[in-house]
């Protein structure tokens, strides 16, 4: 029998490794992303890794786990030096990586994915059914009750994200790391993970937790590490950190008011938009809303409420069975979200790599695919595109190779590259889901004061979002949503945090 299967059969718990990097450099061609990085990790202690977009966190984690080879410097495993040919070597070790990009086969189903290289044998025949209930019962333990014969394809980001989990749990890891992991995930889900870490953690596994929401890395983290241009910066025990000194370190400087002051909304006649009785059938019923010119408009809800379905619907991307659409008081039909844009209203997708961006092409290329009419006069200049990215790259603080392609961008700068596409056609009305997922404290408040800088220009801003901070510092109003409905829309000033639950989950009662 393969050696691997026999490790996946032994579910006994194995004491977690000792690392510790020592002058870790790593060169992307020309461009040298980690400079000397040296700190170590201890078995049963969950290490929280910090640092701002394109810090150099994950690209140490991928060196770690066998993904990137460094181009100068050590990593000692339990005291032995160590030089691993790739991640299924590092895997053997028992070092597991979650990766912040999703890994997963669309093609093939949940527990194939999960089991992918590693599959189950009885003799020479794969043994299917041993790997269904292996993978369904490590599939219940992170909380997912879909079915293990489902295609990856057919699962929302926050299954996707369980199966990623669930299939490190089933490799019995040593080590485990975790790249922004509750990125998309509900709060009972993310309950449930953090009992997982904790019961992990207490078994002697040795975990490095990345994350850019504080308040997480505060609740769940034994210590901060915290790195800057790809350098160690500071290491603490959690417990005598504050999030704020936590952000300071990551930023190097004070950070002041994270969100801009709220302006009044001004009177209109007409909304920018208008969605009366609008049903996307299986996600969202009846729906109506207006937006108006100068307003943030918030939709809170958990994850599966509908809310990105919702949208999806009203901009042609899925099936509507009923109503009707209006911008600046005309009925519209909208069957693609390019036809939506050219009535003026574009929407940034929360599975930015799925839907958002196309990461083989350059920053540029992709910058400019949906106005690429605006740099053609009449034939395309490059030039006119590579003055558009110029200025997205100094209007965002985008880190990274201008020449290279988004995939060469970390996490949160991929996500900044998505937010200035969807602004270069400069429409009026701003549909943006889950706008600040994986990106750094000191981009988030940029992109706070960008919406409400759009909002001050009379544009109409709605903001899907899980992060219930976010939605009562920067909305006018918010809608709630539960199951497939509108369950209350709720002025700025009655947003809170048990307000927004307590619709969001269904324990709210009229007084
Ligand atoms: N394959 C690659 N080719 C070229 N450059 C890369 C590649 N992978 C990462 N980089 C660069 O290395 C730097 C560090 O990126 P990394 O992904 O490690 O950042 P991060 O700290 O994980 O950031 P985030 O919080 O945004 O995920 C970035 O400037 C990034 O553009
Ligand atoms: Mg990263």
């Amino acid at each position: 029998m393969n050696p691997q299967n026999a490790d996946l059969r032994n579910a006994n718990p194995r004491s977690g490794l000792h690392v510790a990097f020592d002058g870790i450099t790593k060169d992307f061609g020309a461009v040298r992303v980690l400079h000397g990085v040296g700190f170590d990790l201890h078995p049963g202690r969950v290490h929280g890794l910090l640092g701002e977009n394109g810090a150099g966190k994950s690209t140490l984690m991928k060196i770690l786990a066998g993904y990137h080879a460094p181009t100068a410097g050590t990593i000692r495993i339990d005291g032995q030096p160590t030089r691993f040919a790739g991640s299924r070597d590092a895997e053997e070790r028992g070092i597991v990586l979650i990766h912040q990009e999703l890994n997963l086969a669309d093609d093939l189903t949940v527990a194939q994915n999960m089991f992918l290289g590693h599959e189950l044998r009885r003799g020479w025949l794969l043994d299917d059914r041993a790997m269904r209930v292996q993978a369904a019962q490590a599939l219940r333990q992170v909380g997912f009750d879909g079915d293990p014969d489902t295609k990856v394809r057919d699962l929302i980001v926050a299954e996707k994200q369980l199966v990623e989990i669930a299939k490190a749990q089933l490799r019995h890891a040593r080590l485990l790391i975790m790249d922004e992991p509750t990125a998309s995930l509900t709060p009972s889900e993310c309950e449930r993970l953090f009992g997982l870490i904790a019961r992990l953690r207490d078994d002697g596994v040795t975990i490095v937790y990345i994350s850019h929401k504080l308040d997480e890395v505060e609740r769940i983290t034994d210590e901060v590490i915290v790195m800057r241009d790809g350098r160690f910066v500071a290491r603490a025990p959690t417990a005598e950190t504050s999030r704020r000194r936590m952000a300071t370190l990551m930023v190097g400087r004070e950070l002041t008011d994270m969100f801009p002051e709220k302006r009044t909304v001004p009177p209109s006649a007409t909304p920018l938009m208008a969605v009366r009785d609008v049903t996307v059938p299986g996600w969202a019923e009846g729906v109506s809303f207006d937006l108006h010119p100068g307003e943030i408009l918030g939709f809170a809800g958990l994850v599966g409420a509908g809310r990105t379905e919702l949208f999806e619907g009203i901009l042609g991307l899925r099936p509507r069975s009923a109503g009707r659409i209006e911008l600046n008081g005309k009925a519209v039909r909208l069957r693609t979200p390019r036809e939506a844009m050219r009535h003026g209203l574009t929407y940034l997708s929360e599975d930015r790599k799925g839907k958002g961006l196309h990461t083989s092409m350059r920053l540029r290329d992709n910058l400019t695919l949906m106005t690429l009419r605006h740099h053609a006069h009449p034939l395309l200049s490059h030039a006119s595109e590579d003055a558009a990215l110029a200025r997205a790259v100094t209007a965002f603080g985008i880190r990274g190779d201008p020449g290279g392609t988004a995939a060469s961008l970390s996490g949160g700068n991929q996500q900044k590259l998505a937010i200035a596409k969807f602004l270069e056609p400069d429409p009026r009305v701003f549909v943006l889901d889950e706008p600040t997922r994986g990106v750094d404290v000191g981009a988030k408040r940029d992109i706070y004061f960008l919406i409400e800088r759009l909002a001050a220009e009379r544009r109409g801003v709605i903001v899907i979002s899980s992060e219930l901070i976010e939605l009562i510092g920067l909305c006018h109003r918010v809608i709630v949503m539960r199951g497939r409905r509108v369950t209350a829309t709720l002025p700025a000033d009655r947003l809170s945090e048990e307000e927004l639950i307590a619709h969001a989950i269904g324990t709210h009662t009229r007084h």
